[in-house]
């Protein structure tokens, strides 16, 4: 059988869905929610594991080669990590991938590892506990130290740490930050802090991906990894190795950049809606055709959504939403 392919209306190809498992987290990110943290959706209205592997059997029919699981936190879903083992069970061949704050990692990464995952981002934003409890309202960092090492120490593959710059928080650790994280074999990745519906943006604390460059010099003498290197021509990190040490890091300019034309992916939120870009409101609902497994329609609807997708990114403010709905 000739493996389907999809391409939007400019061309793209899409292989890459994101899929929400739930709205809810048990931090509240300064970056990412208003502190009163954000109003769940009843759990009637949340695709059921089912659903999720109902809609993926269509997603991967249609052409799509990986999946990542996001969240809110995806591990505060009861069953999740037995969901990833009976997801990589349906799914022997694609690439399987989570999104994770890591708190409550050490308790699930022994299963979680038996799922197989290609791959596990990790928030990683602060080294400092006291500036972590600050950052996510709610933390505490000792069990994100603890759920990234069990992920070590089960071999969950190519783990990256994430850290969201903002300036007067953290711009000066970030060095420390990558060091950590490469001495544990993790490849870490800054991210350009985005505005997003109640968080706390402003363009005084707003680093752009030049200056996280002259940033991370004290860690490593940086050198732009090849472009069409695998990893730089598939996601929107840039990476870069250090020429003494051979060790990487990962720049994403989520504002500064300009990878629409790349953009391979879309978002399914925890509602079965899909938004074909992270920046754009408008959302194609799947649920009720989920639901009834109306496989024709849901197709159409997917095909339908994808045609929405914008040739680049709109900058009004009504497609902002909170991370914790579409999972970054
Ligand atoms: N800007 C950039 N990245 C963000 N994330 C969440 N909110 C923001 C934001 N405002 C990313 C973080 C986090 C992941 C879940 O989503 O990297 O680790
Ligand atoms: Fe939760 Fe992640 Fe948002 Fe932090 S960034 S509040 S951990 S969903």
């Amino acid at each position: 059988m000739i493996p389907m392919v999809i391409t939007d209306s400019r061309g793209r190809v899409i292989k890459y869905a994101r899929i929400s498992v739930t709205d809810r987290c048990n931090y509240r990110c300064v970056y990412c929610m208003p502190e009163e943290g954000v109003k769940s959706r009843a759990r009637f209205e949340t695709m059921r594991y089912g659903d999720i592997i109902w809609l993926s059997r269509i997603l991967v029919s249609l052409g799509i080669r990986h999946i990542r699981f996001t969240g809110g936190e995806p591990l505060v879903r009861e069953g999740m990590a037995d969901f990833l083992v009976s997801f990589r069970e349906e799914f022997p061949a694609l690439d399987i991938s989570m999104t994770t704050n890591a708190s409550l990692l050490s308790g699930f990464a022994g299963t979680i590892a038996k799922a197989r995952l290609s791959g596990m981002n990790v928030s990683l934003d602060t080294l400092d506990g006291d500036k972590f409890a600050a950052m996510t309202r709610l933390g505490d960092i000792s069990d994100v130290m603890s759920g990234i090492a069990s992920a070590v120490g089960r071999g969950i593959p190519n783990i990256k740490t994430n850290t969201v710059v903002m300036r007067g928080f953290n711009e000066h650790e970030l060095p420390d930050i990558v060091k950590f994280s490469q001495k544990l074999g993790l490849i870490p990745r800054m991210i350009e802090f985005m505005p997003l519906s109640g968080n706390l943006w402003r363009r005084e604390n707003f680093v752009p991906s030049r200056e996280i460059f002259e940033l991370l010099k004290p860690a490593g003498d940086w050198k732009p990894e090849a472009r069409g290197r695998r990893e730089t021509a598939r996601g929107p990190a840039k990476y870069y190795t250090d020429a003494r040490t051979g060790l990487k890091v990962g720049i994403i300019d989520a504002i500064s950049g300009r990878f629409c034309p790349e953009c391979d992916r879309l978002r399914i939120t925890a509602a079965g809606n899909m938004r074909a870009c992270l920046f754009k409101g408008e959302e194609t609902s799947l649920l009720d055709l989920i639901r009834g497994m109306d496989e024709a329609a849901a197709r159409g609807a997917i095909l339908t959504g994808i045609g929405l997708k914008p040739e680049k990114r709109e900058d009004s403010a009504d497609g902002l939403c909170h991370m914790s709905d579409i999972g970054g």
